[in-house]
């Protein structure tokens, strides 16, 4: 730990290795920054991806250059946010041994990955996490984290389909974070497929089943998905840990 700023020496590594970063660390409440990368998020990927985890902890982590564009207007929780996920896809791509970069924003809020890198990118109430892998290894990646929180039962119905909570079971949890881990696998899918299809998808295009006992899951299209053919190699990973539920989604090139 550096006493003077109060940053980890893995943090710090990654600062003096892409000096800007350092320069836009901003203390919120005076705390000195103790950022600490997370790596459990690995779990729910095949080895190769890399993911990276922020905890907010009181900083504000700034844009980098590139990015400025896209977040005129941004205050308070959604410029933290953003600059928590967008640190989080700099450490992940680090830990992929690739330049930390700006990650511009797409027409449809999709973070621009540099060329040869597929990711994704999440937050929830302080922390913000990443993703990413090389092409042509990965055509896909999708994150997301969720608080492991019973969903109401006003949007159960439009989240999954009975039988999809039916497989679910009740070992597992009850049916109001079961809709929640449904709905944040069906987040993590529409995150991952969107660079590659651009087209909106519905919670009922696309069904979710999970095996508990391995912590998988499998996705079936079915509605508007015309070209699901193509992505039934999807493979879904979930945890449920420290408040939190975290899903991965991941598409391999196996030619
Ligand atoms: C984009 C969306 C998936 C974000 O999910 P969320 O759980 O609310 O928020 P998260 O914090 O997990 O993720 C937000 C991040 O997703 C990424 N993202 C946003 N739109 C994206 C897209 N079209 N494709 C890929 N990634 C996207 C961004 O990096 C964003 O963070 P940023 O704006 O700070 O860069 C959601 O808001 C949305 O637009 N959904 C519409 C489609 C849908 O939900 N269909 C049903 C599921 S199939």
């Amino acid at each position: 730990m550096d006493v003077e700023t109060g940053i980890s020496v893995t943090q710090h590594d990654l600062l003096a290795a892409r000096p800007w970063i350092g320069t836009l660390w901003l203390t919120m409440s005076g705390t000195p920054p103790n950022a600490q990368i997370i790596t459990v998020l690995d779990a729910l990927f095949p080895s190769g991806a890399t993911t990276a985890m922020l905890a907010a902890g009181g900083v504000v982590t700034a844009p980098a250059p590139e990015e400025l564009a896209f977040t005129k207007g941004f205050q308070g929780k959604r410029l933290a946010e953003f600059g928590l996920g967008r640190a989080s896809a700099r450490c992940a791509l680090q830990r992929l041994g690739q330049p930390a970069v700006g990650i511009p924003v797409g027409r449809n809020r999709e973070p621009l990955w540099p060329p040869g890198i597929v990711g994704s990118i999440t937050h929830a109430d302080n922390c913000a996490a990443a993703v990413v892998g090389l092409k042509p290894t990965f055509t896909a990646l999708g994150l997301d984290l969720e608080p492991a929180e019973p969903l109401e039962a006003s949007l159960w119905e439009r989240i999954s389909r009975p039988a999809e909570l039916q497989r679910l079971g009740g070992a597992l949890v009850t049916p109001g974070l079961g809709v929640r881990l449904i709905f944040s696998a069906k987040e993590s899918v529409y995150k991952a497929l969107w660079p590659l299809t651009k087209q909106f998808l519905d919670f009922h295009d696309l069904q979710t089943w999970f095996d508990a006992e391995s912590g998988c899951f499998s996705v079936t299209f079915s509605g508007k998905t015309g070209d699901a053919d193509e992505f039934t190699g999807l493979e879904g990973r979930f945890l449920l840990a420290d408040g939190l539920i975290a899903t991965g989604v991941s598409l391999r090139n196996h030619s």
